[in-house]
């Protein structure tokens, strides 16, 4: 019988205290607590995730794959791996997402496991305290369960090797002493799938990304995939949207669904609060502009990070550490989720010497470039 997603991923808040119903740790709050403290959350995008959201976000989560739009590759790997280990009436593999947040890696652990019939079960990598911990959850699963782990990288070293074994050999050591000496017991396992997700893939030891059958990164969106979107959203909660108005919001999502589901939320309130809630190209221009989010999708961050390497470093190059002061930020971040959006517009080079603004980087600023 198939258990549902969503009552799996609000039990987790009881599985793990220190996470919230979804501990699909959006933005900021994902970006890890070690850099928070130099962290400053933009209200507006990525960043930070309020109660309001994380509760926006599990209504409009896809539950299978035929609502998770885009990704192809990702997904017609997976349905075909999913197929065959169903077939076989095995586990799937277990399976790595990375890439930047608000992209779907926490939204796919639920899919698979919805689609194998299987629960979800949530945990993330800076809750798991001790190999305690993770053999507490692991001796809870059933055959075929899912065992999501969100920001994998932050699994400190004891609990990483723990999860070695039983990743491979479906079997925990567990130590106890018993009268004065100490004893170990190999508990068995049932056959679970690891789902582990991770914005930062680099911060991953060899050993542990070895031992994942695949290995996905999601991808950017298009903007005619936010478009769709934005319109199964818009169905959802029963906001009329039309064909101009759905594509702005998607030029200005950053090619990110969270984004682009945050937004449509936004320009709701103020198509209903300033005109008759009906959402069009100029509702979606006037709000958009007013939450400072550009044509591009670029907000103050973005652009903070560009006129910095301009004005401050003369275009560039720049190194990341350096670049990372300047701006107050954490260099995990900026390179993680600020950057690989400015360098997919083509904004940013990486170079071997440091970080330099393109020419298109000067125009879209309204700048002229130095020749
Ligand atoms: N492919 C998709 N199709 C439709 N909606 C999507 C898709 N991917 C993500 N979303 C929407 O975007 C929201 C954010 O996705 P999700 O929480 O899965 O991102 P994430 O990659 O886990 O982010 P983080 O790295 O911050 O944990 C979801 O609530 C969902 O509504
Ligand atoms: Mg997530």
């Amino acid at each position: 019988m198939k258990r549902s997603i969503q009552t799996d991923i609000d039990q987790n808040a009881s599985i793990n205290s220190s996470y919230g119903p979804d501990p699909g740790n959006g933005g900021a709050a994902s970006v890890s607590k070690a850099s928070q403290a130099s962290y400053k959350p933009n209200p507006t995008l990525i960043t930070d995730r309020v109660g309001d959201d994380i509760s926006m976000e599990n209504i409009l989560r896809p539950k299978t794959f035929d609502n998770y739009i885009g990704q192809e590759k990702t997904k017609e790997n997976l349905k075909v791996f999913i197929e065959a280990a169903r077939m076989r009436g095995e586990a799937l593999d277990h399976c790595l997402f990375y890439g930047p947040p608000g992209l779907g890696k926490t939204t796919l652990a639920g899919i698979i496991a919805n689609e194998m019939g299987s629960k979800c079960v949530i945990s993330s990598g800076p809750a798991i305290e001790n190999p305690g911990d993770i053999v507490a959850i692991l001796s809870k699963l059933q055959k075929g369960d899912v065992l999501f782990i969100d920001e994998i990288h932050r699994l400190n070293r004891q609990v990483e090797e723990t999860l070695y074994s039983a990743m491979e050999d479906f079997a925990v050591d567990v130590i106890y002493s018993k009268g004065e000496s100490v004893v170990s017991r190999r508990i068995p396992l049932p056959r679970f799938t690891l789902v582990g997700a991770t914005t930062r893939a680099g911060l991953l030891t060899a050993p542990l990304r070895d031992r994942f059958g695949m290995i996905h990164r999601l991808e950017y969106y298009t903007v005619g995939e936010l478009r769709q979107i934005i319109f199964n959203s818009a169905h959802i909660l029963n906001v009329e949207i039309d064909d101009d108005g759905a594509k702005e919001i998607a030029l200005r999502s950053r090619g990110t669904p969270r984004l682009a589901n945050r937004m449509l939320k936004r320009v709701r309130d103020y198509a209903q609060v300033r005109y008759d809630g009906v959402i069009t190209l100029d509702v979606a221009r006037t709000s958009l502009d007013l939450l400072d989010v550009d044509s591009l999708g670029l907000d103050r961050i973005d652009r903070n990070a560009l006129e910095t390497i301009i004005h401050k470093f003369g275009g560039g190059p720049v190194g990341l550490d350096t670049l990372a002061t300047a701006l107050g930020e954490d260099p995990g971040t900026l390179e993680d989720v600020i950057e690989p959006y400015l360098i997919m517009q083509g904004f940013i080079n990486r170079t071997h010497r440091g970080r330099v603004c393109t020419e298109l980087a000067y125009h879209h600023l309204g700048l002229e470039f130095p020749t």
